[in-house]
């Protein structure tokens, strides 16, 4: 959840560290530091609370030093102060550590460090590897981290320095991210892309159980053994303008506007309008495709509601059992996979642990895996059999929004083609589809224009204490995701039911003081939701309902209605989701929350 950076080169590395961090810091910011190998030995500095709090007390010296960590983090062991934020020393401070995941035998070798006589300053899982690599080393640090890495347990991505081989970075990693940078006389590593982009665009990916060595002019990786591997580089071509915000207060509203451009690039290229085929080379071969026969999808959060949405579309397109799995759960549950279930692994990082160690279950099962992934190269799409990728452009912003109307788009492509290899779709079907997808850029672009209509109705909402969505069929995973992000960004209790579930104990809730969202369609279950709009009418409750369907029965119900262009069951949950967006979004911009690092949620969930 942390982020880490590192630099080693000619460069002055101070600017270098902070500006990485800043690109990072949505991958957790209760804290942060930098350690920085200096003429006359190690300096560290660190501070919680924001990135700024670090800068304050850094602008001021002028360091010198060309080779150095950053560290934002996101509290595991340990509260957030500025002792236990990162880099961590070992007692001679000599040797200074990053580190973003968990150790999970940091109690036993502590003890046994102390016993030693190593004294340990904070609460941390982290300092212990500080300590270890000193116990451990004998003139060569790479070797010493070799060993310390196989006395270590749990997830990690490291970065060591020592004043005793002042110009190496020594990096590793198990689970946990890490790329590193190439440049010219100049290298760099990084939790993620973005902290790189301004420096280089020529990438390694680091894979797990191996260990990278930085200097000014070379990259050589290896496995914990010291046996050497190798790797070309992957040349990345996001620009450095898309991770940044481009005008708007917010990555999540710059990010809501990005979706039309995020959905046409999801299609880009997967299908021919004319005959209606379509192309999706995941990596796993159309024979196997073809005997699957169960779909399981494993997703946390968002991407959860994203797979919930798939099922209903699947169960009119496939004649196949269809399961939607929360990552936590699954992969304690003893479920029913075998060789011929696909495992669809939604991930807009592609390193959820939940989400990704229900995959490695589901791969021990033999399951056929296959990762919708956004951010390439990450664990979920090196670990899967397959890979479709949502090719959305970077996502900053905490709540998730283009990533989500990708994996809608990602997956309604893929049940096409499923329903093609599998014969349950007539072709005409399939064509009439993805007409249907190819107008949703257009489509998305004339909702967004709704978004002053959506601020002033958030006017009238911002001051709530809670707030209730309801919606059926492929609109009940859109009324999860809206109450999701109202909660996320807003801190407002809010709910998500299927519609119908209102009457088995919801209702009592309802007052004049509840709003409730609906989300409804004209489609086979409009007069249910319109039943279920009269329950919540008949006890006060104050209705928005989000429709393309306005007529009189909406007109007399509804308090508020928001408007959204009529389409077929396969585009309306993407389009039913930018109200809820924007409802959420500008109702928290009022509360004056931190949209785009809400308080206690990290970006990137990497720890169980
Ligand atoms: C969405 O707004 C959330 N912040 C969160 O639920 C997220 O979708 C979830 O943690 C899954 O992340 P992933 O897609 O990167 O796996």
């Amino acid at each position: 959840m942390c982020g880490i950076v590192g630099y080693v080169g000619e460069k002055k590395v101070q600017p270098i560290l902070l500006d990485g961090l800043r690109r990072l810091e949505y991958r957790g910011y209760d804290s942060s530091g930098i350690a920085l190998i200096e003429a006359d030995g190690l300096r560290v500095y660190k501070r919680s609370g924001k990135l700024q709090a670090l800068e304050q007390i850094v602008s001021e010296k002028l360091s010198k030093a060309t080779i150095g960590l950053g560290h934002t983090r996101w509290a595991t062991h340990g509260e957030p102060n500025d002792t236990n934020a990162h880099p961590h020393t070992d007692n001679h401070d000599n040797i200074a550590v990053i580190h973003n995941g968990i150790i999970e035998n940091h109690l036993d070798l502590k003890k046994k460090l102390q016993e030693k006589g190593h004294t340990f300053v904070s609460d941390t899982d982290t300092e212990v590897i500080a300590h270890l690599i000193s116990e451990l080393y004998d003139g060569d640090l790479p070797k010493a981290m070799q060993q310390a890495l196989k006395r270590i347990r749990g997830a990690y991505a490291l970065a060591v320095i020592s004043t005793d081989a002042p110009r190496q970075i020594v990096a590793a990693k198990t689970s946990s991210p890490l790329v590193i940078g190439v440049g010219e006389g100049e290298n760099f590593l990084a939790s993620d892309v973005p902290a790189l982009l301004s420096h280089t665009r020529e990438v390694l990916y680091l894979n797990d159980g191996e260990l990278a060595v930085l200097d000014d002019q070379s990259v050589q990786i290896m496995d914990f053994d010291g046996n050497p591997i190798e790797r070309a580089t992957q040349h990345i071509n996001w620009d450095v303008a898309t991770a940044q915000k481009s005008g708007y207060k917010h990555f999540m509203i710059k990010e809501t506007h990005e979706q039309p451009m995020a959905v046409a690039d999801a299609l880009s290229g997967r299908f021919d309008l004319e005959t209606g085929e379509i192309f999706l080379d995941s990596g796993i071969d159309d024979e196997a495709l073809k005997n699957i026969d169960q779909i399981t999808f494993l997703a946390c959060g968002t991407a959860l509601y994203a797979g919930l949405v798939a099922k209903y579309l699947y169960q009119d397109w496939l004649q196949l059992p269809i399961n939607v799995e929360t990552g936590s759960e699954f992969r304690y549950s003893n479920p029913y996979i075998t060789e011929n279930t696909l495992v669809v692994t939604i991930s807009q990082s592609g390193e959820t642990a939940d989400t990704l160690e229900s995959m490695r279950l589901a791969k021990q099962k033999n399951a056929r895996t296959l990762g919708i992934v956004n951010v390439v190269g990450s664990t979920v799409t090196r670990e899967a059999d397959g890979v479709l990728y949502l090719q959305a452009g970077p996502e900053i912003g905490v709540a998730s929004t283009k990533a989500f109307t990708a994996q809608l788009t990602v997956l309604t492509l893929l049940g096409l083609y499923l329903g093609k290899l599998q014969s349950t779709l007539p072709q005409d079907q399939i064509k009439n589809a993805l007409q249907t997808m190819h107008k949703a850029p257009e489509l998305l672009r004339e909702l967004l224009k709704k978004e002053p209509e959506i601020e002033a109705l958030a006017s009238q909402f911002f001051d709530v204490q809670n707030f209730l969505y309801l919606g059926r069929d492929v609109l009940f995973p859109i009324a999860l995701e809206g109450a999701l992000k109202l909660k996320e960004i807003s801190y407002i209790h809010a709910e998500g039911y299927a519609a119908g579930e209102l009457k088995h104990g919801p209702i009592a809730l309802i007052d004049e003081h509840m709003p409730v969202v609906v989300l409804i369609t004209k489609n086979s279950v409009y007069d249910k939701v319109l039943s279920n709009v009269e329950e919540v009418k008949a006890r006060k409750g104050i209705i928005i309902a989000i429709t393309d369907e306005v007529n009189e029965d909406i007109e007399r119900v509804a308090d508020h209605i928001i408007e959204v262009p009529a389409t077929d069951k396969v585009l309306t949950p993407l389009l039913f989701t930018i109200p809820v967006q924007l409802l959420a979004y500008h109702i928290a911009v009022l509360r004056g929350t931190d949209v785009d690092q809400p308080r206690n949620l990290a970006k990137s969930v990497t720890v169980e």
